[in-house]
């Protein structure tokens, strides 16, 4: 009871646990308020935002390729079945090696246009001189099956 006040202090002593939490936060603290202060650390929000924006552009962009493009370009099994479809469908118009016939040549220059989404829409929509449109008859899987065999003699040297 009549300790002197020293020594009844000295069983009180701060557990080192509580210590190295109380100094770990404040390290942290300090730590976390100069990572996010511009003048510091170089961050802000604004770069931060345009950065998520610019990989937003991204992968929109990326989904719109995929969207337009030939998804069987180049895909062997697809170009054999858009093989058998063109003998079917075009081979009449087009002729089997392609060279025309009625239809235009579809080795030549193509005068609707050259992209995918052109002859694509050439070969679904049909055009005015002659070209029926397959639309409904093939369906946008066969369309794009059948483009895939006309380009793989058109530009990656297919024998017909
Ligand atoms: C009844 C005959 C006929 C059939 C069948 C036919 N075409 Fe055509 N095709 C044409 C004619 C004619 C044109 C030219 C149209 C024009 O100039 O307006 C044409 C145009 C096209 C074009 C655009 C050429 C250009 O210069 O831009 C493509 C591509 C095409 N045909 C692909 C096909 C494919 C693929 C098939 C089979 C699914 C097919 N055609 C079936 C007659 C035919």
């Amino acid at each position: 009871m009549d300790e002197p006040i020293g020594k009844m202090e000295a069983h009180n002593k701060v557990p080192r646990g509580f210590l190295v939490l109380f100094f770990g936060l404040i390290a942290f603290g300090v730590y976390y308020i100069a990572a996010y202060t511009p003048g510091i650390s170089g961050w802000s929000q604004y770069k931060a935002l345009s950065k998520e924006m610019e990989a937003e552009k991204a992968s929109a962009a990326a989904g719109a390729a995929k969207m337009t493009g030939n998804p069987y370009e180049r895909d062997e099994k697809a170009v054999a079945e858009g093989q058998g479809i063109y003998a079917e469908k075009c081979a009449e118009c087009h002729r089997k090696d392609l060279k025309g016939a009625d239809g235009p040549s579809l080795l030549a220059h193509l005068k609707f246009g050259e992209q995918d989404p052109e002859k694509y829409e050439s070969i679904a929509n049909g055009r005015p001189g002659g070209m029926p449109a397959f639309g409904t008859e093939l369906g946008r899987e066969r369309i794009w099956k059948v483009l895939a065999y006309v380009d793989s003699v058109r530009e990656y040297g297919k024998k017909p």
